[in-house]
């Protein structure tokens, strides 16, 4: 338990399950007030309980990210309710079934790129316009080791993962002069309900991917959030751009 982030709000979108749920715990405990954004309304109400128990103040917002209108009035029910932004952590994404390039549908394709890349540069849109006028901010996204490399059966989701590594860069150009910092964490394999399901679609998911973890275990949604937090913290100060792999090692094979 920590202070380094009291006084501060944090906005976590996916924070109802996973590494989102973990890292807003995290900043809870570190102080910070959060708003908990997320698709699944029962998850929501369960986790800004938890982040309640954990001594902080929370507002959960059921939100598609996909949708202008509901991360605009997201935005605007943080402001509404705590009068600030200072963290948007852009979590929120899905996982689609592994398929080759050839053999995926265009539905497939374009509900990946809907969350994970428009609901990423939506969520952006409308944080960094409050950032802006506040002339300070910090923005983590949530990348992934698909973002930096190929993964085979995912190709749209790296296409998704790859194109937040570009909206990240070019955020942190375009607003450093307001005092903002964009970053994106790059996560290998996690240990998530995202990746049960996929197990759960085809065995043996989980054992490839550890295969590929040269600490030859996934990692657990507490390893990312610690992560998040850096990025978020003034340590971070001289950091905006970066595209922060933490994922056992996998991208340094
Ligand atoms: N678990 C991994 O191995 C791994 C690896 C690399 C990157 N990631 C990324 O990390 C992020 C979090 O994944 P996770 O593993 O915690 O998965 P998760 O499934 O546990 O959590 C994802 C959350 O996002 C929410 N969500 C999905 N679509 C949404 C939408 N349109 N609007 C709002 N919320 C929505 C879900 O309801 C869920 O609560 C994702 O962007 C994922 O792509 C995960």
């Amino acid at each position: 338990m920590s202070n380094e982030f009291a006084g501060k709000v944090a906005l976590v979108t996916g924070g109802a399950s996973g590494i989102g749920r973990a890292t807003a715990l995290a900043f809870a405990a570190a102080g910070a007030k959060l708003v908990i954004a997320d698709l699944n309304a029962d998850a929501v109400a369960a986790a800004v309980a938890a982040v309640e128990q954990a001594g902080a103040e929370a507002l959960g917002v059921v939100t598609n990210v996909a949708r202008d209108a509901e991360v605009a009035a997201m935005v605007e029910a943080t402001l509404a309710r705590f009068g600030q932004l200072d963290i948007a952590f852009n979590n929120a994404g899905i996982n689609p079934p592994l398929k080759l390039l050839g053999e995926v549908s265009e539905d497939d394709f374009d509900a990946v790129i809907a969350v994970n890349l428009k609901g990423v540069w939506l969520c952006m849109r409308h944080e960094l316009r409050v950032m802006a006028a506040q002339r300070s901010g910090v923005i983590v996204n949530t990348s992934s080791v698909a973002g930096l490399a190929g993964l085979r059966g995912c190709g749209a989701y790296a296409a998704a993962k790859h194109g937040v590594l570009g909206l990240t860069k070019t955020a942190a150009l375009e607003y450093a002069r307001f005092g903002i910092r964009v970053n994106a964490v790059c996560p290998g394999g996690i240990m998530t309900p995202m990746l049960e399901e996929a197990e759960a679609r085809r065995t043996g998911v989980l054992d490839a991917m550890t295969s590929l973890e040269p600490l030859g275990r996934l990692g657990q949604p507490e390893e990312i959030a610690s992560a998040v937090l850096w990025l978020s913290s003034p340590g971070a100060s001289f950091t905006t751009g970066h595209a922060m792999a933490v994922d056992g090692g996998w991208m340094a094979q």
